[in-house]
């Protein structure tokens, strides 16, 4: 309840000086890192359980050169976002997959995680505080990144003596800057995920492998890397920030999530809403010929949403598909971004309000 006093006074007072975030341009918002003003921070001392988590103002956090997240790359990460719906009410979509897919990837780096309902009290919590840093309707989402970090010293390979779970958000805008669709490259050499590895979960080492093929990629005006499989070479899998979808006639089909593709939020969401519309669904392998196949292709992920696929390349192919309203990519979408900003009446109960 203090706890609670807190966030709902520093709301209170923010919402008195001005709406929302101070002179703020949110037509211009881009995908990057504005400060807020709090963050949310909870220890596990013992390795065992996480005690009593506070908010602290937004700001640098102190860690031993030695702890297992800088030397050893032990840490898990999530985003989410809150969005402010038609009528002005913030709400989050399906916080408690974040818990348990937070729970899942812990599990994998051998570390303790925070209990369902001690993530969704910090989300909420951090949320509120930072309440005036969530875009109108229409002009972006306020990011949320919660974040579980080996933070005790450790030289001896194993898992940390204490752990830091953390949760910042930031306003943001599209995550790709140049328009509405991708164009994306298939790589060739550089793998993504491995059988046996950590392509399943979102562990923070999954990320910087790609770095470099993006970076050449966008140069060359990708806007992002589409990754095969390890072990054959001839799957598609998925891009480096979000899962894939392909549509022929009227069946959708999504690569398997089976430890090498990551169970994105909204890949489940949009299985889900293409079941309701009575659309056949496949989870399976999908092999290189489906994808010169395909009438359309698109994107899901926390940060890109629901994002159309204009073209990909893969060597000197370049397949371009179909794009616009009339088709099944913009009908989930429509669906989707209506549940999510209270347009369409949740009857999933996918949505919380904070
Ligand atoms: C998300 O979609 O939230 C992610 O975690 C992907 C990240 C590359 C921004």
């Amino acid at each position: 309840p203090a706890l609670q006093a807190i966030s709902e006074s520093a709301v209170q007072s923010h919402e008195a000086d001005e709406k929302y975030g101070d002179a703020m341009n949110w037509d211009e918002l881009e995908f990057g890192v504005i400060p807020t003003d709090y963050m949310y921070i909870m220890k596990c001392p013992n390795g065992d359980n996480f005690s009593q988590g506070h908010l602290a103002p937004y700001g640098k956090i102190e860690l031993s050169p030695f702890s297992g997240i800088l030397n050893y790359g032990q840490g898990v990460l999530e985003g989410l976002k809150a969005i402010r719906t038609k009528d002005g009410h913030v709400q989050l979509f399906r916080p408690e997959e974040n818990a348990l897919r937070m729970k899942m990837s812990a599990e994998r780096l051998c570390m303790p995680s925070p209990s369902t309902h001690q993530f969704l009290d910090a989300l909420k919590q951090t949320v509120l505080a930072n309440k005036r840093w969530v875009p109108p309707e229409g002009k972006g989402a306020l990011y949320i990144r919660p974040l579980l970090i080996g933070s005790g010293p450790v030289l001896g390979l194993g898992p940390a003596p204490e752990y830091t779970f953390l949760i910042f958000a930031t306003p943001v805008g599209n995550y790709h800057k140049r328009g509405s669709t991708m164009n994306l490259y298939i790589e060739n050499e550089v793998r993504r995920a491995t059988p046996g590895g950590t392509g399943g979960v979102k562990s923070i080492t999954n990320y910087s492998p790609v770095f470099e093929v993006v970076t050449k990629a966008r140069a060359k005006g990708f806007t992002d890397v589409l990754f095969l499989d390890a072990a054959t070479g001839k799957n598609i899998e998925e891009v480096s920030s979000c899962n894939i979808f392909f549509v022929k006639d009227n069946v959708i089909l999504t690569p398997r999530t089976s430890g090498t593709v990551l169970p994105g939020v909204t890949r489940k969401s949009i299985i889900e809403i293409a079941r309701d519309l009575n659309y056949l669904v496949e989870e399976r392998d999908v092999p290189l010929e489906d994808v010169l196949a395909a009438d359309e292709v698109f994107c899901t992920g926390t940060a890109v949403e629901v994002t159309a696929v204009a073209s990909i390349t893969h060597q000197d192919k370049r397949i371009e598909y179909r794009t616009g309203e009339e088709i099944v990519f913009h009908k989930l979408r429509v669906v989707l971004k209506g549940i999510q900003t209270g347009v369409i009446e949740d009857k999933m109960g996918w949505t919380m309000l904070i």
